[in-house]
């Protein structure tokens, strides 16, 4: 991009980081998770064709990541200790830094459209529990059932976990069935950092990141990760870069990692690769931080690492055809 000419909008987006299951599973459920990606993007694309903010956009991305049970987020979330759904989420723009998060929530079915309810109040950043759940619900965000999240799976990667981890689970026969079969993901759903989040770059110059989640299965209720905290798990910039991070939120919250890629960039003069390389492969591992970011900066290009064997990922820039990868070995879409 020249200095005075526009931007090229683009979207990027994640749905999550782990390990791999890819010789188990079959060529049809690895194209359930590319085209579900693809065309998420496509929507996220079309809006900002039309001229629609990155905030928009990035939000949209987003609801339609939690609308579907493949992801960690809204339906299909993964479960606390006591089997139930406590959710996340945050959205920033980068124009101003104007935020907006809730976390542990219930009831909400999408988490991030209460964010952003959040947001457009100005005042407070970040709402919790019962209170955020009645401030989006009075501003027209809508209620379900707290069961409307689970799925079958996500329960069975519970009990899964809580017999690895020691704890008797009462497995059920839906349960005991699924543990016995074949993987149905590319990445093993008992070890994945489950987080969905989109960033953008609008047609005006501006950023916005957005990110929505479960948390990890087997948390401890009331635990709140990197997802809904501003410059842990989000963070957008207009000077630098907006970020969206998956992985063990505990070790993303002490690195900041989000405002860590955007600092660099700001303080050290960092290219988006490599501010974007260095929080991820230098920075979070000795934390444990395994996992990745999505990145997009006040240029366009785009960073997409990760230090686990996969990340669901994809990105498309306006007038061009969606990018989708999973695995380590594929097209990474990091731009010098
Ligand atoms: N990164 C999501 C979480 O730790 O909750």
């Amino acid at each position: 991009m020249s200095p005075t000419s526009q931007p090229v909008a683009v979207i990027a987006l994640h749905g999550g980081a782990g390990t791999l299951t890819r010789r188990a599973i079959t060529p049809a459920q690895q194209s359930l998770y590319r085209e579900t990606l693809t065309q998420i993007l496509q929507a996220g694309q079309a809006l900002l064709a039309q001229g629609a903010s990155a905030l928009d956009a990035v939000t949209e991305a987003v609801r339609l990541l939690e609308e579907c049970p493949l992801f960690n987020a809204g339906k299909g979330a993964v479960y606390t200790s006591e089997a139930r759904h406590e959710l996340d989420a945050c959205v920033m723009r980068g124009s101003d830094l104007a935020s907006g998060a809730v976390a542990g929530v219930r009831c909400l079915r999408n988490p991030v459209l209460a964010a952003r309810a959040v947001l457009a109040s100005g005042s407070p950043v970040l709402l919790i529990g019962e209170g955020a759940e009645r401030f989006a619900l009075a501003r027209g965000c809508e209620a379900v059932a707290p069961d409307w999240f689970g799925t079958a799976e996500r329960l069975a990667q519970l009990h899964s976990v809580q017999a690895s981890a020691g704890q008797a689970p009462a497995l059920d026969h839906d349960a005991q069935n699924l543990l016995a079969a074949l993987p149905t993901s590319p990445l093993d759903e008992r070890s994945k950092f489950g987080t969905v989040g989109a960033v953008a770059l609008d047609a005006q110059g501006h950023l916005a990141a957005a990110t929505s989640t479960g948390g990890v299965t087997n948390k401890l209720p009331g635990r709140v990760g990197d997802s809904p905290l501003v410059g842990a798990g989000t963070y957008a910039n207009d000077r630098t870069v907006a970020v969206s991070c998956t992985g063990m939120g505990e070790a993303f919250i002490r690195a900041l990692a989000a405002h860590d890629v955007s600092a660099l960039m700001d303080y050290a003069g960092l290219s988006l690769a490599d501010a974007a390389h260095r929080v991820v492969m230098d920075k979070l591992p000795p934390l444990g931080g395994r996992g990745g970011l999505i990145a997009v900066d006040r240029h366009g290009r785009v960073a997409l690492p990760f230090n686990t064997e996969g990340m669901y990922r994809g990105w498309a820039r306006v007038g061009a055809a969606p990018r989708v990868a999973i695995y380590a070995d594929e097209e990474d879409g990091t731009q010098p």
